[in-house]
């Protein structure tokens, strides 16, 4: 019974025996035994090369997208930052640990460099970095991509909004280290790779700097990267919305002096006219952030034109009073001069050109005026008046929107 048992046990142990042998856990792979060798000695807070060894590292920036907050005048963009250097501390035989040339890392277990966005609109948050894995090659060389979310500061200039460029920059630099410890360089030429288009700002152009600065204190330079972004604003929205409705109500606030001078309906369309106006300035405020210098053009132009409607308000009050008062005098010698010279017939009111008012509209002015020469020759001062200022009109008009599209 006992024997029995005994060799139950020992076929067990056997078997369990032989379950252990072909499940064997993996002994250490190359990459442990690798990473164990370089990291277990490894201070990643320390920059791994002697206090007067340069550390060279090169950045390259990709965009992905961009975006422009004009109320918080913050500029951001997306992208990835493909960062290397070479680190002396990190490199291998690959021929000792089974070929292999390349590891991936926690990004955390590696010296990286401090580079931060110097003009960082997120105060004390200056974590751009996303946490991806670094690459650490054989050779020493370190890859690191990590996607990026910067946000800068940028000064607005909305002169010419909507047709406006704004050029943001972003300045990268080491926070603590010198130009000679660390040595940046950027490519040339930064990738454009817009996967999510912003629907008001395109890139048009990005320039790249390498600023060397020195300051008053010490000798060593200081290095930082500049990349200027220059954003366009799509304009095919606000084109419909804002132009064509400047000139229309330009071409209204000229027909106002077409109505016959004694015609009461001038005040009523200037009226409407200012409501317009008004209408858009109000729009304006609210589109617009509040600047100070800078006032967007078409805003300038909008106010000018409320004032010019407003002027031209006051002459058709002043008009309509010389069509429709009943005058006893006829008008003085040097306007009926004017009226009959040159002037008068430059604008077409001179005592034989046909455009004068009818009978008909004298009718509506007083009937029993018909004929009456001294109210006839009145009826033209006030016609003279409302083709003078609309000449006048037409010369603001037309010098304005030359000046706008320049
Ligand atoms: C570090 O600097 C010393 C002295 O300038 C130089 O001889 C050495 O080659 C440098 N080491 C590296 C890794 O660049
Ligand atoms: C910095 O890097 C650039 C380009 O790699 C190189 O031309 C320059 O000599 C380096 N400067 C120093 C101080 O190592
Ligand atoms: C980038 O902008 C700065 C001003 O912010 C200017 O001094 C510099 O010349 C610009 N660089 C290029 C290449 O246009």
């Amino acid at each position: 019974m006992a024997k029995t048992y005994w060799i139950v046990v020992l076929v067990l142990i056997s078997l369990t025996g032989f379950t252990r042998t072909d499940n064997v856990p993996i002994t250490e792979t190359w990459q442990e035994k690798l990473v164990k060798k370089l990291l277990s000695n490894y201070d990643p807070d320390v920059r791994p090369a002697e206090d007067y060894n340069v550390t060279n590292i090169t950045l390259k920036m990709t965009f992905v997208r961009v975006e422009l907050d004009e109320d918080k005048y913050v500029f951001s963009a997306y992208g990835i930052l493909q960062v290397d250097w070479t680190d002396d501390k990190l490199k291998w035989n690959p021929a000792q640990y089974g070929n292999l040339d390349v590891i991936r890392t926690n990004p955390d277990s590696v010296w990286r460099p401090d580079l931060v966005l110097y003009n960082n609109a997120r105060g004390s948050d200056n974590l751009h970095y996303g946490k991806t894995n670094v690459l650490i090659y054989h050779n020493g060389k370190v890859l690191w991509v990590p996607p990026t979310d910067y946000h800068s500061f940028c000064e607005l200039n909305l002169r010419l909004w909507p047709f406006d460029y704004q050029t943001c920059f972003l300045k990268i630099g080491s926070w603590t280290y010198d130009g000679f410890k660390l040595n940046l360089t950027a490519s040339e030429n930064p990738e454009i790779d817009i996967s999510v288009p912003n629907n008001e700002w395109s890139i048009r152009k990005v320039t790249t700097d390498r600023n060397i600065v020195y300051y008053k204190c010490c000798t060593e330079p200081y290095i930082d990267i500049q990349y200027n972004i220059t954003l366009q604003r799509h304009t095919s929205t606000h084109k419909a919305i804002v132009i064509s409705p400047a000139f229309v109500i330009m071409l209204l606030s000229l027909s106002v002096f077409w109505l016959p001078p004694h015609c009461g309906e001038k005040i009523v369309l200037n009226a409407v006219i200012i409501l317009i106006v008004t209408i858009f300035l109000i729009y304006f405020a609210q589109q617009l952030p509040a600047m100070s210098g800078n006032t967007p053009l078409i805003v300038n132009f909008f106010s000018t034109t409320l004032y010019l409607v407003a002027i031209s308000t006051i002459t058709s009050v002043i008009v309509l009073r010389l069509a429709r008062t009943r005058h006893f005098q006829p008008p003085s010698r040097v306007l009926k001069s004017q009226l009959d010279g040159c002037l008068g017939s430059v604008l077409g009111v001179s005592s034989g050109s046909g455009t004068l008012p009818s009978d008909e509209d004298k009718e509506a002015s007083g009937g029993e005026n018909i004929g009456d020469p001294k109210q006839r020759d009145w009826l033209r001062v006030a016609t003279l008046i409302d083709r003078l200022i609309f000449v006048i009109y037409l010369i603001i008009y037309i010098i304005s929107i030359i000046y706008y599209s320049l």
